[in-house]
This record gives C-alpha cells, structure tokens and sequence, in this order.
C-alpha cells in the first residue's frame, strides 16, 4: 500500500502539485507511528496523499481534513476511497482561518500545512485543541531559508508569521519544540500540559 502511495506521490510532484518532501514525509510517518494518534487534524489537504500516509500508520485513526480547493477534495475523496479509507476520513471545505474558530473536539496529532502566512494565526485555536500528550507537526517553517535569513518584502507576511509561530511554540513552557533542518524546515511540538 505504501509503494502505491509513493508512486501516487511521485505523480502528483510531476505534475505540480505541493507534495511533502521526502524526509519531511518520512519524518511525519516516524513521527505518527511513535504517537500513534487516534484524532489527526490536516490544514491543508491537497490531494489526501499524506492523509492516507497517516492512516495507514496509525490503524485506529481517524482524520478531519481542511481544505480550501474544492477540486483537491474531490481528488482527496477519490484518493481516501481507493485505498478503502473513506470511513475514517472527512475533509472540512473552506478558508482554515473560518473553520479554525468554530471546529470543535479535541486532536491528539495536528499536521499543518496550510497557507504559509497563517501559521501563527493557527496557532492560537490549535493549541487549544491539541490534547495533552499530542503533538503539531508543521512544515515549511524554515521557508526557503528566509525564516532565518533575508526575505523579499512579498514574501515578509510569512517570514513574520513563521518567526512568531516558532517563538510561540519555542517560549511556551507547557510545550516542547523540536526544529529539524531537513527539507523545508519541519517543528515538532509536543503539549506537555
Ligand atoms: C502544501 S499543500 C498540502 C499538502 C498535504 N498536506 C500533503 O502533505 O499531501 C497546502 C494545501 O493547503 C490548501 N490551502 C491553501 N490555503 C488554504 C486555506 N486558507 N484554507 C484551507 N486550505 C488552504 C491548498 O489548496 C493546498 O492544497
């Protein structure tokens, strides 16, 4: 299934689509076959590859998917049914920024990869919901290098936004932050209390 899936991924990077780099993709598997969650939250679906990733790993999950493009979820939809997950897959479609403020419930993993700009936004109603124990993981939260060095001003909303988000979840005391330098830059944050 897996094999299936990499050349599905193989595919949709051919034709453009933003798929999660591959030592970023290998480190969200690690990452959930250690926790082994049971509720995952995705911003930003895309086309559902990552999302059947995380399902597959953790067997008993289930996941709430945020998705802005309405013809990525149909994609997503076809994606979760061929690989038989589409019981234990739903996509949320809009704006993450509307439906963040009213989702309800509570997740033991958080993968977020939505818009670039919005992270530190985000990250005051996913902290909330994010269960003792869970963990966010973010990508692209060095983006392209210019997080840490020198951004062009169209590019400054997101440099700021990824600075504060890294600052807000490194300060946090009831948090543990891990940065990995691989691909785009990946945070691991876990909720301590
Ligand atoms: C990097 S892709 C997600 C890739 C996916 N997580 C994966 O690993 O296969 C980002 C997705 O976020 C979606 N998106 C962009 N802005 C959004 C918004 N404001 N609300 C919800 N989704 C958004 C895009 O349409 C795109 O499909």
């Amino acid at each position: 299934m897996i094999e299936k899936l990499r050349e599905k991924r193989e595919r949709a990077r051919e034709r453009g689509e933003p798929v999660l780099r591959d030592e970023s993709f290998d480190l969200l598997l690690k990452t959930v076959e250690k926790y082994k969650p049971k509720k995952i939250l995705e911003i930003g679906t895309n086309e559902g590859l990552s999302g059947i990733a995380m399902l597959l790993t953790s067997k008993d999950a289930a996941l709430t998917g945020i998705e802005i493009d309405e013809e990525k979820i149909r994609i997503a939809k076809e994606n979760y049914k061929e690989f038989g997950l589409e019981d234990r897959a739903k996509i949320f479609s809009g704006d993450a920024s509307e439906i963040l403020p009213v989702i309800t419930g509570e997740y033991d993993f958080i993968f977020l990869d939505g818009p670039k700009g919005h992270y530190f936004e985000y990250s005051s109603f996913l902290l909330p919901i994010l269960k003792v124990g869970g963990v966010i993981f973010a990508d692209n939260v060095l983006y392209r290098g210019m997080v840490e060095g020198k951004a062009p001003h169209k590019h400054a909303t997101i440099k700021n936004s990824m600075q504060n988000y890294l600052k807000a979840v490194t300060e946090n005391q009831n948090l543990s932050t891990t940065l990995y330098r691989i691909d785009d830059g990946v945070a691991i944050t876990e909720k301590l209390k």
